[in-house]
């Protein structure tokens, strides 16, 4: 098929270099001529694991077209998907222009029977909208929108698109639907003539185990509902995921009052399959680009339609006190004044796998711990440049882990990068002033690192 992807972030630009990869002829529309430019030769304009050498591929085979042009784009297209960016405004809702501005521009060059996929994370009843704006805008001609939403995470992006576990499309049309469910099929295809195991490092980080999906029938994976329910089906899954974190979080607070281990009590509650394990791992609290925006997003609309979402509201409290419950740990540690402390925040990036430092928690704990006059070493390894531009004043961004360790008083895991999880602690230790571990991430293996004379601190543990 020929199609057009809008914007040209993780959603957008992984969805199109895997739809090239699967033999689609793709055009990536970005309004960001310097995005578009980085594309063109063959690379991504952020970090995500193995998207370079598709994207370099795809341009090389001429399947994936950049362009900031929607009139070269449009016309030949048989189906548009808009992945813009869909920002948090002030007040928790979410600013919508970028989608109704796509809408419009792909109006203006549309062909008879257009499907336009609505694939950003939006509220309910942005499609809807979206239908409304272009029935009443300029031209005649006919289209469908279609609700796709997009369930990836960064850092398992590709192995995300490769291996779908659910395809949910809502929308009125039958013949729209089954047209991305024909385009989203050819990425299935092509995922069964590779190895997609190559591309699991970063997806097992928070889930118990690895399930391929792909080996279930693909028809089996579709999911057909109505235009409002697959919008809300995005945003209740990440509001849900959201919960299950606050929740481990607030059970670590019990473990570290009666010397329960949250390790321990989340695998026992985890057995139990109605619960499950993933997203039951506690520490520094979530971040990123979706689930504060989708969280503040879902209870702003709630309250929109005369529904007060306590417990989205608690679970959004419980996060945001999650960093400054880690910074009293601190404080118990090194005492009341940290000025001239020496401390090490390692990881910098919301998680692992990716540079992106959108509301970072560990960002936060920097922040908070140069306000308190801390003498900060910082280290990641893809996000340092990134992190530059959020913390506030001076620390020291080191060049490695020894570097960033040197003469430390305290070392906290704060993004559970693997390199940074699987530390060569015995011949590290002689870099420490003093021996203080800070698992915020719950990863370092507690019993090894006390053998070895270390002081062990972790959340709920
Ligand atoms: C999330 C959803 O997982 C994905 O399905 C959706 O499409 C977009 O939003 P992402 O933001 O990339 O993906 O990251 P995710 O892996 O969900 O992690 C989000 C945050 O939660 C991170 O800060 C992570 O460190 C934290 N987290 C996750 C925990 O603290 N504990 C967990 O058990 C899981």
């Amino acid at each position: 098929m020929t199609v057009s992807i809008v914007g040209t972030g993780y959603v957008g630009l992984t969805t199109g270099a895997l739809l090239a990869a699967a033999g689609n002829k793709v055009y990536c529309i970005d309004v960001d001529s310097k995005k578009i430019e980085t594309i063109k030769k063959g690379r991504s304009h952020f970090y995500e694991p193995w998207l370079d050498k598709l994207i370099s591929e795809a341009i090389k085979s001429k399947k994936l077209i950049p362009t900031t042009r929607y009139r070269d784009a449009i016309p030949q297209s048989e189906i548009a998907i808009i992945c813009v960016g869909t920002p948090s405004k002030g007040d928790g809702s979410v600013d919508l222009s970028y989608i109704y501005s796509a809408g419009t521009s792909i109006q203006k060059y549309m062909i008879d029977d257009l499907v336009i996929v609505q694939k950003s994370t939006v509220p309910v009843g942005t499609g809807r909208r979206l239908e409304r704006i272009l029935k009443n805008g300029a031209g005649n001609k006919k289209f469908h929108v279609v609700s796709c939403p997009e369930f990836l995470a960064e850092g398992s992006a590709v192995f995300d698109t490769l291996n779908m576990d659910r395809v949910v499309v809502g929308g009125d049309s039958e013949m729209a639907k089954q047209k991305i469910i024909r385009l989203l099929k050819s990425i299935d295809e092509f995922s069964k003539k590779i190895d997609t195991k190559k591309f699991t490092k970063y997806s097992k980080i928070y889930k118990n185990k690895i399930v391929f999906h792909n080996e279930t029938p693909f028809k089996d994976r579709i999911l057909s509902v109505g235009l409002e329910s697959a919008e809300l089906i995005k945003v209740t899954a990440n509001a849900f995921l959201t919960t299950k974190i606050s929740f481990a979080n607030s059970i670590a607070r019990i473990c570290d009052q009666t010397g329960a281990d949250i390790l321990e009590v989340m695998e026992g509650v985890g057995r139990d399959e109605r619960i499950g394990k993933s997203f039951l791992y506690a520490g520094l609290g979530w971040g990123g680009g979706c689930f504060p925006k989708d969280t503040a997003g879902l209870i702003y609309h709630a309250d929109e339609v005369g529904f007060d979402f306590k417990i989205l509201k608690a679970v959004v409290d419980l996060n945001n006190s999650q960093v400054l419950y880690v910074l009293r740990k601190i404080h118990r540690i090194l005492g009341a004044d940290l000025e001239g402390k020496k401390i090490t925040v390692l990881g910098l990036s919301f998680k692992p796998g990716t540079s992106d430092v959108r509301i970072s928690p560990s960002i936060r704990l920097v922040n908070n711990l140069v306000r308190k006059s801390a003498t900060v070493s910082v280290y990641d390894p893809k996000a340092l440049q990134e992190a530059k531009a959020d913390i506030d004043g001076s620390v020291y961004y080191a060049k490695g882990i020894a570097d960033a360790l040197k003469k430390t008083d305290l070392a906290i895991l704060a993004t559970d990068w693997p390199e940074l999880v699987d530390l060569d602690f015995k011949k590290l230790k002689r870099v420490f002033k003093k021996p203080n571990l800070l698992d915020a991430r719950n990863k370092w293996d507690k019993e090894q690192v006390v053998k070895l004379g270390y002081k062990y601190f972790g959340v709920g543990r």
